[in-house]
C-alpha cells in the first residue's frame, strides 16, 4: 500500500498542498492549496457542480429516479443570524467530548484516544497513544516500559489483556486512572467535557453577546433558510434540489490526517426537497447517484464503499443515512474514512426554522420547551410549507441531503492516483517513476506541450499548439531540459497527455501525443489536436 509520507512530500514538493502560514511555523488544521492543488480542487468542485446542477436535465427521468426533478444553486454567507444555529441544533448539540491532560496541558478528543490495558508489577493500567496507527504498537510498548520502569528485554513480563479500544469505551472511573497519550504519570486526564465546535466571532462594533455570531459549520442551513426565497423567485416545483459549495469551519479538537480533518474546509451540499410519500425512494436514488459519481471519476474498486448506518446510529427523525467511505492509506488496515453522508432528514430542518427548535429525541418530532413551557429556541415564524399546484394540498417537504467534503474528495483522488512504476528513459532503459493517475477531468494540467529541442522552428510551432489548446484547457508549455525529464515532471503532476513537436512536425505538421498511463505515443495532425484531446478526455 502507498505510504502516506510519500504522498505528503510529493504534495508539498510539487505544489499541491502547503501548511497554512508555514513560514511562521504553520497552523494546525489549516491547509493551503498550491498552484497544482488549486486546479485539482477546482476541477473536483466543477465536476460536482456540472454533474449535479448545470448538466442535470430536468426534462428527462434519470435511471433509478422516481420522476424528473429540477436542480438550482445558491451561494450564501458564512456568517448568518445566530438564531439559525439555535434552531438547527448546532448551538446546543454540535459538540465533541474532550479531555485535558493536567500534566502536559494537551487536549484530546475522547473518542480518538486509543489504548490497551496492561498489567505489570501488580498494577493494571490503561495506556494510550495518539501517534499514527502504524507507529502505535511501538509507541505503546515504549511508553509502557518507561511507565513501569522496565527495560526492553523485560517486555515479555507485560501482560496485555485487552484489544485496542478508545477512551470513550471506558467507565469514568477507569478513564480517571489512564496514562494519557503524552503523560508520564497515570491519572492526569480530566473528565470528558463538551466542547462546541463552532467558531465564535463578533459582528460590527458590538463586542458583547449582542454582536456574537458563528462561522458556519455547514453550508446546509443557508439552503434551508432560503427555501422560501428560492420558491418565490423561481417557478421551481417539488421535487427539486438546491446545491451549494462553500467554506465551513469547525474547531476540531484534534485535526489530523493531512486535510482529512481540518478546521477550515469546503463542502459540496445538496438539500433535495420532495413529497414525504416519495422520500424513501429519493433517498435510495441519491445514495446510488452519489456513489456512481465517485466511481465515474476514478474512485472505483475495493477502497470505496457505501455503508448504511445501523438503527442506533440514525438520528431519531431519519429513516436512513449512508456514508460513502474511502480506505485512506493513513487509516489502520480495514478502516474507512467518510467522504460524504447521504441523509434522509424528514421535515426536521424546515419545521425547526418555521416553528422553533424541535426536540430530535421525541417521536413524532415536537417543539423543545424550556422550564416555563416556552420554546427553547424560537423559529422564524415564516411559512415554509409547500403548496402543490396540481392537487392544492399543502405539506412540509421532506429533505434528502447528500453532503460531501471537497477537501476529502480531493484527498481521496490524490491517494487513489498515486502510483510508482517503471518507464523507459530516452535511451530505452527502464527507470522507476512516480505517477499520479488522475482521471482526466480532475487532472490539474490536461496536456503539456514540448518542443523536442529549442531550435529549428520547433518552439515556434509548439507556441502555436500551446495557444490553440490553452483556449480550451489548462495546458502547460515546457522547453527546458531533456524531454524524458519533462515527461517525468508531468507524470508526477498527473498530466494525462504530453504533446511533442519534433523535426517531423516541421515537415508534415504532425505531433506526437503520449499517454501517461499506457506510455503509447501516436502521431496526430496538429490541426486535429483539439478534437483528439477532447475525445480522449471523454467528449
Ligand atoms: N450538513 C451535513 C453535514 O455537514 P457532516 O457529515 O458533518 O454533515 C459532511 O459533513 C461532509 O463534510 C463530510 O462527509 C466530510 O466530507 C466533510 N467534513 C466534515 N468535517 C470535516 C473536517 N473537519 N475536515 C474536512 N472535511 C470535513
Amino acid at each position: 500500500m502507498m505510504q502516506m509520507e510519500k504522498l505528503v512530500s510529493l504534495c508539498r514538493r510539487r505544489g499541491f498542498l502547503f501548511q497554512s502560514s508555514e513560514i511562521y511555523g504553520g497552523m494546525n488544521g489549516f491547509w493551503d492549496y498550491g498552484p497544482l492543488g488549486v486546479e485539482l480542487k477546482r476541477n473536483v468542485k466543477e465536476a460536482w457542480w456540472q454533474d449535479m446542477v448545470r448538466g442535470h436535465n430536468e426534462l428527462r427521468q434519470p435511471e433509478g429516479a422516481p420522476s424528473t426533478y429540477e436542480m438550482v444553486g445558491l451561494d450564501c454567507t458564512i456568517l448568518m443570524h445566530p438564531q439559525v444555529w439555535k434552531c438547527s441544533g448546532h448551538y446546543d448539540l454540535f459538540h465533541d467530548y474532550m479531555v485535558d491532560c493536567r500534566q502536559t496541558k494537551r487536549r484530546y478528543r475522547v473518542d480518538q484516544v486509543r489504548g490497551r490495558w496492561v498489567e505489570a508489577k501488580g498494577q493494571r493500567i490503561f495506556v494510550t497513544s495518539m501517534v499514527e496507527p502504524d507507529l502505535q504498537e511501538e509507541d505503546l510498548l515504549r511508553r509502557t516500559l518507561k511507565f513501569f520502569n522496565l527495560r526492553a528485554k523485560d517486555a515479555e513480563s507485560l501482560k496485555w489483556d485487552s484489544p485496542w479500544t478508545t477512551l470513550d469505551q471506558l467507565s469514568p472511573a477507569e478513564q480517571a486512572t489512564a496514562l494519557g497519550p503524552d503523560a508520564t504519570e497515570a491519572g492526569t486526564l480530566t473528565e470528558p467535557r463538551e466542547f462546541n465546535l463552532m467558531f465564535k466571532t463578533f459582528v460590527g462594533a458590538l463586542s458583547g453577546e449582542e454582536g456574537a455570531a458563528f462561522l458556519r459549520p455547514e453550508t446546509a442551513q443557508g439552503i434551508f433558510v432560503n427555501f422560501k426565497n428560492v420558491l418565490d423567485s423561481t417557478r421551481i416545483q417539488i421535487p427539486f434540489g438546491v446545491a451549494q459549495v462553500g467554506k465551513s469551519f469547525r474547531n476540531e479538537i484534534t485535526p489530523r490526517n493531512f486535510t482529512f480533518r481540518s478546521r477550515e474546509f469546503e463542502q459540496m451540499e445538496i438539500e433535495f426537497f420532495c413529497h414525504p410519500d416519495q422520500s424513501r425512494q429519493w433517498y435510495q436514488y441519491w445514495r446510488n447517484r452519489r456513489l456512481a459519481w465517485y466511481t465515474s471519476l476514478g474512485l472505483a474498486g475495493e477502497r470505496l464503499r457505501l455503508r448504511e448506518h445501523s438503527e442506533d446510529e440514525l438520528s431519531h427523525y431519519s429513516c436512513g443515512t449512508a456514508d460513502i467511505e474511502y480506505a485512506f492509506p493513513f487509516l489502520p488496515e480495514g478502516e474507512y474514512g467518510e467522504l460524504e453522508g447521504i441523509a434522509h432528514r424528514g421535515d426536521f430542518d424546515l419545521r425547526s426554522h418555521m416553528e422553533g427548535k424541535l426536540d430530535p429525541k421525541k417521536r413524532p418530532l415536537e417543539l423543545e420547551r424550556d422550564a416555563n413551557g416556552q420554546p427553547r429556541h424560537r423559529g422564524s415564524g415564516k411559512d415554509l410549507t409547500y403548496r402543490d399546484e396540481a392537487t392544492g394540498s399543502r405539506y412540509t417537504p421532506h429533505v434528502i441531503e447528500p453532503s460531501a467534503g471537497a477537501d476529502r474528495a480531493t484527498l481521496a483522488f490524490l491517494c487513489e492516483a498515486y502510483d510508482e512504476d517503471q518507464a523507459p528513459d530516452e535511451s530505452g532503459a527502464m527507470q522507476s517513476r512516480v505517477v499520479l493517475r488522475f482521471h482526466p477531468r480532475v487532472a490539474p494540467i490536461k496536456a503539456a506541450i514540448f518542443p523536442l529541442v529549442k531550435r529549428d522552428g520547433m518552439p515556434e510551432m509548439a507556441h502555436e499548439v500551446y495557444a490553440s489548446l490553452k483556449k480550451h484547457w489548462n495546458v502547460f508549455y515546457d522547453e527546458k531540459g531533456a524531454v524524458g525529464r519533462r515527461y517525468r515532471r508531468q507524470d508526477e503532476a498527473g498530466t494525462p497527455y504530453c504533446i511533442t513537436i519534433d523535426s517531423q512536425s516541421l515537415v508534415d505538421q504532425t505531433v506526437t501525443v503520449r499517454d501517461r498511463d499506457t506510455l503509447e505515443q501516436v502521431r496526430v495532425k496538429a490541426a486535429d489536436l483539439v478534437g483528439e484531446i477532447g475525445q480522449r478526455m471523454g467528449g
